[in-house]
């Protein structure tokens, strides 16, 4: 990789450092029609593949592929076979090829800017497009998730205006501090004798995540935050819902399985799952819309929320995207919130260093900002992203059609010492230091770290994700000294990157 070697250079200037960027990127790929002598993907290093089961061997005991689940394999991969890896599909599941070059990656996420396909989910796809569709429930757009091409599109550039201005979104302040406060009060009330939370924490983070982007989705209070909420009301089973839906999704869709053949016991419960999880966010949307059309014309179009200048733009969409809210805002948000957290729990130095920012009441908050960054690049709830390649590639000197599935892992490139410097440890600082600071996060490529995405496929719920949980951590730290005690929890990769504790945390009054 060039980069350390044009450090020095790129100091430059911002322009300079552009025009570097691209020759690096270039040196690393290039078009396809100028270079004749390309290898066949099918030589990309990686685990070996045997006729019939593909790679699935690796899985198994001893193979190289066992504990997938644990992040950190990746990265060994990485380590033995290079920055660009192989992993040959098996009963049906597709080919793949995992990047761990910040330039190539770079190079990849731009060329496919136009209309990004974005693969995965395929069990929700089907339950969406095709299940359902048996069922004779099918509609034409899926939503954002599960939908590609012109479909995506329009879709997209109908809610974009709606969901990423930031106008609309700073509507949302003043309830979601409101949230924020509550949350506080059950924690306080929750705690024992050690100060530690009673209930468990996942759970407890998830209900403010649900409670807060319902405040946005839903127009509305879910009050999830309630004490005499029932282990069986809708609010709890949302929750377990979603949760079991990433875990299931990773089995159908990522592991080798008969499901794409015949109709197996797990891919039955799948479709339960997924048409349980509908009919509960139908529910609140619903709700939502009932509670809005009983307040209808008192608003006028600058307090209009996001549901209701959706639902003047387009009803259908205004459903889908309301249910997909409550489905991609919540797990994601939670384990965002329960990282940055453990990190400023275990770093009471940068604890301090923020409560002195909060304190301060000065409208700007970098350090609160940089804090959440860091922890996403440490502990990303997505590990990278995914495209399926609409055109032939050449990636470091491979040839990689069009139609094959690439991931870049911007978790691994982000904890590499040659992307970051001190990469394994936790420095807020990096994002506010100067240009001439070593820790100068702009000494790397922008898309080493990209936890919401790029381009026009990106995370269309990042600025409410971002205030939500700035809301929330400022009341956090005001309210607490935040430690922790014993090992670090445990992470799971599935779709997701879940959290799996022990959440060994203490909340002390902050003083
Ligand atoms: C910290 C919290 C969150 C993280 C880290 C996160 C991360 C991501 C990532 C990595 C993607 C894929 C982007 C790509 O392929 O380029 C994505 C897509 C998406 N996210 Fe989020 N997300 C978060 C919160 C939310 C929230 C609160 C919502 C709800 C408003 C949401 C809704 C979506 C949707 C609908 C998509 C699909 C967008 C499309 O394909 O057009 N996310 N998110």
């Amino acid at each position: 990789m060039q980069t350390s070697t044009l450090k020095p250079v790129f100091r430059l200037s911002s322009f300079s450092k552009d025009i570097l960027r691209t020759i690096a990127a270039t040196s690393n790929v290039s078009d396809i029609k100028t270079d004749a002598n390309l290898k066949s993907w099918k030589e990309i290093p990686g685990p070996p593949s045997l006729p019939l089961i593909g790679i699935l061997h690796h899985f198994l005991p001893g193979g190289e592929l066992q504990n997938f689940e644990i992040p950190g394999v990746v990265q060994r991969l990485f380590d033995k076979y290079g920055p660009l890896i192989k992993f040959e599909g098996m009963l049906r599941t597709r080919d793949i090829i995992v990047l761990g070059d910040p330039e190539t990656s770079a190079y990849v996420l731009r060329s496919e800017n136009w209309l990004p396909i974005r693969p995965g989910f395929f069990s929700l796809e089907h339950y969406r497009k095709e299940y359902k569709n048996g069922k004779g429930q099918n509609s034409r757009a899926t939503g954002l998730i599960t939908d590609h091409g012109e479909v995506w599109k329009d879709f997209r550039s109908t809610v974009n205006p709606v969901m990423l201005q930031p106008r609309n979104i700073k509507l949302y302040s003043s309830v979601l501090d409101e949230v924020a406060q509550d949350m506080i009060k059950r924690m306080k009330a929750d705690r024992d004798e050690k100060n530690m939370i009673r209930n468990n924490f996942n759970v407890e983070m998830n209900l403010w995540a649900l409670e807060s982007i319902a405040t946005v989705a839903l127009g509305c209070r879910l009050n999830c935050l309630d004490h005499s909420l029932a282990e069986d009301s809708p609010a709890k089973q949302l929750i377990q819902c979603i949760h079991d839906f990433f875990i299931m999704a990773d089995k159908l869709d990522f592991k080798p399985g008969l499901w794409r053949y015949i109709s197996t016991p797990t891919y039955r419960k799948a479709m339960k799952l997924y048409e349980r999880q509908e009919n509960l966010t139908k529910y609140f949307v619903k709700k939502g819309v009932e509670q809005l059309k009983l307040n209808a014309n008192q608003k006028s179009n600058n307090e209009k929320g996001v549901l209701e200048k959706l639902l003047e733009i387009n009803e259908e969409y205004a459903y889908i995207m309301a249910s997909d809210m409550l489905f991609a805002g919540v797990d994601t948000a939670a384990n965002t919130m329960t990282a940055t957290l453990y990190l400023l729990a275990t770093h009471q130095d940068k604890q301090d260093k923020l409560r002195e920012e909060i304190l301060s009441k000065s409208i700007k908050r970098p350090y609160l900002k940089a804090c959440i960054k860091e922890a996403m690049r440490m502990m990303p709830v997505v590990s990278g992203s995914i495209r399926t390649a609409t055109k032939d590639y050449n990636l470091m000197g491979y040839k990689i059609p069009k139609g094959m599935d690439i991931v870049c892992s911007h978790r691994e490139m982000s904890l590499m010492e040659k992307h970051y410097l001190r990469a394994q440890e936790y420095i807020p600082e990096r994002w506010t230091a100067e240009k001439d600071d070593p820790l100068y996060y702009g000494n790397t490529n922008p898309l080493t770290f990209a936890p919401f995405g790029f381009g026009a496929r990106s995370c269309i719920g990042r600025r409410i994700a971002e205030l939500e949980i700035e809301t929330f951590l400022t009341r956090v730290i005001e309210n607490f000294k935040v430690e922790w005690f014993g090992p670090p929890p445990k992470l799971v990769q599935t779709s997701l990157i879940h959290i799996k504790g022990p959440f060994n945390f203490i909340f002390k009054d902050a003083k």
